[in-house]
């Protein structure tokens, strides 16, 4: 069976590999789409923590047809389409092995590239927002929100009753975070959100330098959860602000998908299909393209260029 695998951190390789043998617990999928995002990019660069590294294939995220189930595994999974989200990577590949506790039912009929667009990205949203709560009326920022994550929490947060302000990288891609739900956009590279400015919910996916005046913008009693840093780590004091602003009682939540249980995932993948049934959510896909052109999707994600979702489908 086709799969990449990392090289280096410049290099990817598509090779052909064995397939891969279910153990207990766990099954076979064949793979019909693979959903790509920045963790895939900061693996191959050798920045994320638990991948293995050169000669390993990248990929936290599927949707494919169980096909096999491994010791202790029940038979009826055989057949049908799930979303699998894969802590022990290998994504990237016609064919993985996942947890059948932590495989998500595939909607009926769905497109499977429209199940991967959703996918992880809706479920570190959607977990973050149902963690900090999201009353009707109340503010709530999105950072990063033209990205994987950003699409989903924009129009969960919507669908929630938040009225929501996204941040992100031109007018265009405000023009899209609108019909998603956007009341207010802040174009990063011409404005800053003017001072004063406070929310109630912030949702961070981008982290950097700016984290400490976001997390200044909280009003009392606000909640920021923290999802991910895709402008890298914040500068050491970045949460001071936790401390001085201690009398409006903030909120700090850092959320990573890895900690939610899998009863908690399949509650969060069924609200999240609800919304998909209701057309209150709906997939952002930015490209689809054949698994071998792994490399130009990573450098297309790596250079920020998507909006919403990097499909990958093996021919
Ligand atoms: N918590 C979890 O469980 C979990 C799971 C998966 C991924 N993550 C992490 O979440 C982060 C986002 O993932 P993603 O897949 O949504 O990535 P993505 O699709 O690349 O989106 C990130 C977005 O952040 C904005 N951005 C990028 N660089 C920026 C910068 N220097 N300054 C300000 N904004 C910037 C861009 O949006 P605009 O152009 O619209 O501004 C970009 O589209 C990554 O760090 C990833 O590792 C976390």
């Amino acid at each position: 069976m086709l799969t990449v695998i990392v090289k280096s951190a410049e290099e990817l390789a598509v090779a052909d590999a064995p397939e891969p043998v279910p153990a207990a617990g766990q099954v076979l999928l064949e793979v019909d789409a693979v959903g790509v995002g920045y963790v895939d990019v900061m693996s191959r660069r050798g920045e994320y923590a638990t991948f293995p590294g050169a000669g390993a294939t990248p990929g936290i995220e599927v949707v494919g047809r169980v096909v096999a189930t491994g010791p202790d595994t029940p038979d009826g999974l055989v057949g049908h389409r799930f979303l699998a989200v894969l802590p022990a990577f290998g994504g990237y590949a016609e064919k993985v092995v996942a947890d059948a506790e932590r495989l998500l039912p595939a909607p009926e009929g769905a497109d499977a590239s429209d199940v991967a667009a959703v996918g992880l990205n809706a479920l570190v949203a959607e977990n973050a927002l149902h963690r900090t709560g999201v009353s009707v009326g109340e503010r709530v920022l999105v950072l990063g929100a033209g990205g994987g994550i950003g699409v989903h929490a924009t129009q969960i947060a919507r669908a929630r009753g938040g009225e929501v302000t996204v941040v992100t990288s031109s007018a265009a891609r405000g023009e899209r975070l609108r019909a998603l739900g956007a009341t207010h956009v802040v174009d990063r590279t011409s404005s800053a959100p003017p001072d004063g400015d406070t929310y109630d919910v912030i949702v961070d996916t981008v982290a950097g330098p700016a984290l400490g005046q976001h997390l200044e913008q909280l009003r009392p009693n606000g909640r920021y959860v923290l999802c991910g840093g895709a402008a890298g780590p914040p500068p050491p004091d970045a949460f001071a602000p936790l401390l001085r602003d201690f009398h409006r009682s903030p909120t700090l939540y850092a959320f990573s998908l890895n900690s939610v249980t899998s009863q908690d995932l399949q509650l969060s993948w069924k609200r999240i299909t609800a919304l998909l049934a209701e057309e209150r959510l709906s997939p952002v896909i930015d490209q689809c393209l054949p698994l071998t052109e792994a490399d130009a999707a990573l450098r297309r994600v790596e250079a920020g260029l998507p909006f919403g979702k990097v499909v990958l489908l093996p021919e």
